[in-house]
């Protein structure tokens, strides 16, 4: 199987992230992963819909775009206009999870859902079938640079078991330290989809270490 990258542009260079884009094309990256933070649900700022719109024009990659926020149903509408291909959101703010997932996919675009590390899957059990994307958050979510937590990899099996007894065809995304060294693991645990910012932004060449990312984690 060949998995999905998605480079998070968290970890461009912001002096010249119209360029960082481009390097993503030419690298083949399947999504380009936007990591929006609010700073109240994450300990951090990150951008908002304007940076979406403006780098927009530069690509015809989908734009997966996580809101790591506390309201993230008032912004939906927003980063749709501004070019979303599909919207995570976190399954701890939303009390009425199926009405926000259903709002998001009868606006046309793919919904996904994150958990962090310590939400339990079963928050998923009746929602399996309304959702295109689970994404498994990997660090406790607010920065890049951090290391893979190792019990995540149970949990990725798990999800991927609860996936297939529930015939549901949703992918699993997995979200933060993946590297080299362990993206063969944490696909053979199930993941299908594999977000990256530092381990592709840090490299001299961006396009080169998505290619060999994708090569270390398919099967
Ligand atoms: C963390 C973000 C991640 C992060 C990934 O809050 O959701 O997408 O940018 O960065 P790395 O790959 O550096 O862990
Ligand atoms: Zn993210």
């Amino acid at each position: 199987m060949v998995i999905k990258i998605a480079p998070s542009i968290l970890a461009a260079d912001f002096t010249r992230l119209g360029e960082e884009v481009s390097l993503l094309e030419k690298g083949g990256a399947d999504m380009v992963h936007i990591d929006v933070m609010d700073g109240h649900y994450v300990p951090n700022l990150s951008f908002g819909p304007m940076v979406v719109k403006a780098i927009r024009p530069l690509t015809n990659i989908p734009f997966d775009v996580h809101l790591m926020m506390d309201n993230p149903m008032e912004f939906v509408d927003e980063f749709i206009e501004a070019g979303a291909d599909s919207i995570t959101v976190h399954a701890e703010v939303l009390p009425h999870l199926h009405r926000s997932l259903t709002y998001i996919k009868n606006k046309g675009i793919q919904a996904a859902v994150a958990l962090n590390p310590s939400t339990p899957l079963c928050v998923l059990d009746y929602v399996l079938q309304d959702v295109d994307m689970i994404l498994l958050m990997s660090v406790n979510p607010g920065f890049g640079g951090q290391e893979f937590i190792p019990g995540m990899l149970q949990k990725i099996s798990e999800l991927k078991e609860r996936l297939f007894k529930a015939n549901s065809n949703a992918i699993i995304q997995v979200d933060g330290g993946i590297s080299l060294k362990n993206i063969r693991q944490v696909t053979e645990a199930g993941a299908d989809c594999l977000v990256a910012g530092s381990s592709v932004f840090s490299t001299s060449d961006p396009a080169a270490m998505i290619r060999l990312l994708r090569d270390a984690g398919s099967k």
